[in-house]
């Protein structure tokens, strides 16, 4: 019974994000999630993928590697893959860029359980209901805006858990 127990107690906690085409601004929150938790010494998995398939198997968009490069954060490794029904059982969190892709995310849970699972990334800054503003057809400064939110609501999001 007891190393049943701690097997379970010990298990990481899985995180995914999640935005539109997986290759801005949940690549970026991978990135960052994924530093932090190697800095605070963290037992925490990290995912991130989009409700679409348009870059599927794609890298992260040059300005967001660049952007994360110069923060010190690589995300080259990071490749595009579209959100799946498995995904809502295997992950404990499931954190979502904007509320476009939030009620998308929701409407795809297959259960009330993995719909509660469903949350919008910036609520953990304090301010709900927010979105982080989509990236891609904007200019550099996007990138830069869009990596402050991200960190606010990486650190906000690791505190609460
Ligand atoms: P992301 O940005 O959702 O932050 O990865 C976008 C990337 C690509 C497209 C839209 C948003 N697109 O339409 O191709």
């Amino acid at each position: 019974m007891w190393p049943v127990f701690f097997s379970f107690a010990s298990m990481a906690k899985k995180v995914l994000f999640v935005c539109l085409g997986n290759i801005c601004r949940s690549p970026m929150a991978h990135g960052l999630l994924r530093a932090e938790i190697e800095r605070r010494g963290l037992d925490i998995e990290v995912d991130s993928c989009g409700t679409s398939n348009f870059h599927s198997g794609e890298a992260p968009d040059s300005r967001a590697r660049a952007k994360m490069k110069e923060k010190g954060i690589s995300i080259n490794d990071l490749r595009s893959r579209p959100l799946s029904i498995p995904d809502y059982r295997e992950f404990d969190h499931i954190l979502v860029m904007d509320t476009e892709n939030f009620n998308n995310a929701k409407s795809l849970a297959p259960d009330a359980k993995s719909a509660s699972k469903v949350k919008l990334f910036l609520d953990y800054t304090g301010v709900k209901g927010a979105s982080v503003p989509d990236p891609y057809y904007g200019s550099e400064d996007g990138f830069e805006h869009v990596y402050h939110m991200l960190r606010e609501a990486t650190n906000g999001f690791l505190n609460s858990i």
